[in-house]
């Protein structure tokens, strides 16, 4: 299965601090922001990853994440060349996809909870046959989202871009999980009113030919689309509470490469040298040096 982080779009809703930097390698925390949607799709088991970012932005990228090797996996660097939809994606991903299933996440959604890497494996399963999986969450201001409506068995049945009047109060998250064949049914996508290819259209056609399923990430998961100063924020405070409380580290990539078995002791040990100087580097180091079932606790 293949990957792709979507780090394009102009970030201006961040402005001034994005006027001279791409959003998705701002600071959250103690690391860059694309570090979690990456983390994601890692746990997932997915080694080759696409970054697609602007034109002006993709050697930001490459300065930060380079050919993934210090994490274990593959980047490639794909451009959008205008911001126009999330189903483009697909589209200019296409050769990189190839006769394989693909995942999507978006550079500014960051995902962290429990059963995490069960739900993803459900996906996964789902993708290998032949349905798309979305990702529902309960927000407290739907019109602002994809939404999702949901039997009483909690199937889908319909899916809106940012209604007026919302039928759920289940968002569509930016992840999204799809079968072999995804960059032809994006390329049948027809513009919306805006102008875009958008990600929900997508997902419609999946639910009309009954391949489109949803997983519910429940109380006590936690989400942050990350594009605004308020939620980008929160998304700081929040991972700072969170690893100082547990005496962990949320979406550690080098963790993730080790456990899957793509990084080795002495290339994750390189890493924690050169990290020396802070927490991330000694964390890198500790992990090292315990068993290989260490587990991040929860
Ligand atoms: O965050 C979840 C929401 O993301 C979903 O609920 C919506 O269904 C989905 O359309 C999307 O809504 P947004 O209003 O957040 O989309 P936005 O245009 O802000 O784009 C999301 C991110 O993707 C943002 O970081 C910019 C980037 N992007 C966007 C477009 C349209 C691209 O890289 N390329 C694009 O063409």
């Amino acid at each position: 299965m293949k990957g792709i982080v979507l780090a394009g779009g102009s970030g201006t809703r961040l402005y001034p601090i994005t006027e001279g930097v791409s959003k998705q390698v701002l600071q959250v925390y103690d690391k860059p922001m694309v570090y979690y949607p990456i983390s994601t799709l890692m746990l997932a088991g997915i080694k080759d990853i696409a970054i697609i970012t602007t034109p002006e932005d993709q050697n930001q990228f490459k300065r930060v994440l380079g050919d993934g090797s210090k994490f274990g996996v593959n980047f490639n660097y794909i451009v959008q060349p205008s911001p126009d939809g999330l189903a483009q994606a697909f589209i200019l991903g296409k050769d990189f996809i190839g006769d394989d299933e693909c995942a999507m996440v978006l550079g500014d959604n960051i995902f962290y909870g429990g059963d995490f890497t069960k739900i993803l494996n459900n996906a996964r399963e789902n993708a290998e046959h032949g349905k798309a999986t979305i990702f529902g969450y309960r927000v407290k201001d739907p019109q602002r989202f994809g939404i999702m409506e949901l039997d009483d068995d909690n199937n889908v049945i319909g899916v809106e871009e940012k209604p007026e009047h919302p039928k759920s109060d289940y968002c569509i998250t930016g992840l999204y999980f799809y079968p072999k064949g995804v960059a032809d049914m994006a390329s049948k996508v027809v513009p919306s009113k805006r102008g875009e290819l958008e990600i929900t259209s997508l997902n419609d056609m999946y639910l009309r030919n009954g391949d489109l399923k949803a997983e519910l990430l429940n109380r006590g998961f936690k989400w942050f689309d990350t594009g605004t100063t308020d939620s980008l924020l929160a998304a700081n405070n929040f991972v700072q509470f969170e690893q100082n409380e547990l005496d962990t580290i949320i979406a550690c990539l080098e963790q993730i490469g080790y456990q899957n078995g793509w990084l080795d002791k002495d290339a994750l040990l390189a890493r924690a040298d050169l990290l020396r100087k802070n927490n991330y580097g000694a964390y890198l180091k500790r992990i090292a040096e315990e068993e290989k079932t260490f587990k991040i606790r929860k």
